[in-house]
């Protein structure tokens, strides 16, 4: 049985931009399913980490735990599992004890800059993370991947996971998608933070310091099952859009007015570009690779 206990209590992150509990309540069975792309980076990752007695699992941006929720049943043996987010509000909302098997979680409130400090030293861990790399700017990113693959030291195993891509295909088309995604994708990338550039400039970082890695699709596929989820993604890009230009205003009006009404006739489909990283340390064996 899983159990939860504070690392860093009341901890000194600095939130930065507040993710929505209630937004990650939403995108998790989806997030969940989507996985199920990489499965083959999965096989690979617990083929490598087969021999360990415990692992240590640092799940970096866990928000409310949906990642090691997922993870976890499918690592083998058992696991400490920290926990690290600079939201302590998430963080405390997480629900640990809900993962069954021999798990242990901690918690840490801490910024991905401040990850070096976090690791216990001297401990082989694996590295994971869900929907976070979009959001970090390039010196963050570097932080993770010198902690991933330290220059002139052995690497760690990771996996970064649901990195969404930019890539969004609506179905039926609409004249204004294009558009609406160009204005969506800067605001992506406002102030410096990498959004769909993310994960190739993350896979670039690793292979310049010698990790082995694989990528693999994990796209949303979201369909008339999915109506709640599905609003939500539309109300927000739709939203988003004016955030970044507000003189197209009524062109995001009437784009979402138009996709409401497909959504709920159950006549729209829309594919959300989504991409898993694999990284192994160079040392690694390396199995037959399939990925991207
Ligand atoms: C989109 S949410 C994903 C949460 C969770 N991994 C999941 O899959 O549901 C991104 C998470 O990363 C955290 N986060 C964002 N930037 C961070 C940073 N620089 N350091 C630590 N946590 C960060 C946010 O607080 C949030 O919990």
């Amino acid at each position: 049985m899983g159990h939860g206990r504070e690392r860093v209590p009341g901890g000194a992150g600095v939130v930065a931009r507040p993710v929505a509990p209630e937004w990650l309540a939403l995108r998790r069975a989806a997030d969940h399913q989507a996985r199920a792309g990489a499965q083959g980076l999965l096989d690979e990752l617990t083929g490598h980490l087969r021999d360990r007695d415990e692992l240590l699992v640092v799940d970096v941006g866990a928000g409310t735990g949906s990642n090691q929720a997922w993870l976890a049943p499918r690592l083998p043996g058992p696991q400490h599992w920290i926990l690290v987010d600079h939201d302590p509000a998430l963080l405390g909302s997480v629900e640990a004890d809900g993962v069954s098997g021999e798990i242990e979680t901690e918690r840490a409130v801490a910024t991905v800059g401040d990850l070096a400090e976090v690791l216990p030293p001297d401990r082989d861990v694996v590295l994971t993370c869900a929907a976070l790399l979009d959001l970090l700017r390039p010196a963050e990113l570097d932080a993770l991947a010198e902690v991933i693959a330290p220059a002139g030291r052995p690497g760690v195993p990771a996996l970064l996971s649901l990195t969404v891509t930019g890539e969004v295909a609506l179905d039926p088309g609409h004249p204004d998608d294009a558009t609406v995604a160009a204005a969506f994708d800067a605001h992506q990338r406002r102030d410096g933070l990498l959004g769909p550039d993310a994960a190739t400039t993350m896979a670039a970082a690793l292979r310049r310091r010698g990790a082995h890695v694989e990528l693999a699709a994990t796209d949303w596929v979201l369909g008339p099952a999915d109506e709640v989820l599905l609003r939500r993604y539309l109300d927000d890009r739709a939203a988003v859009v004016v955030e970044e230009r507000p003189d197209l205003d009524s062109l995001a009006r009437a784009w979402r007015a138009e996709r409401e009404w497909q959504l709920q006739a159950g006549a729209l489909t829309v594919r959300v570009g989504h991409v898993d990283l694999l990284s192994l340390p160079s040392d690694a064996p390396q199995q037959t690779r399939t990925g991207r």
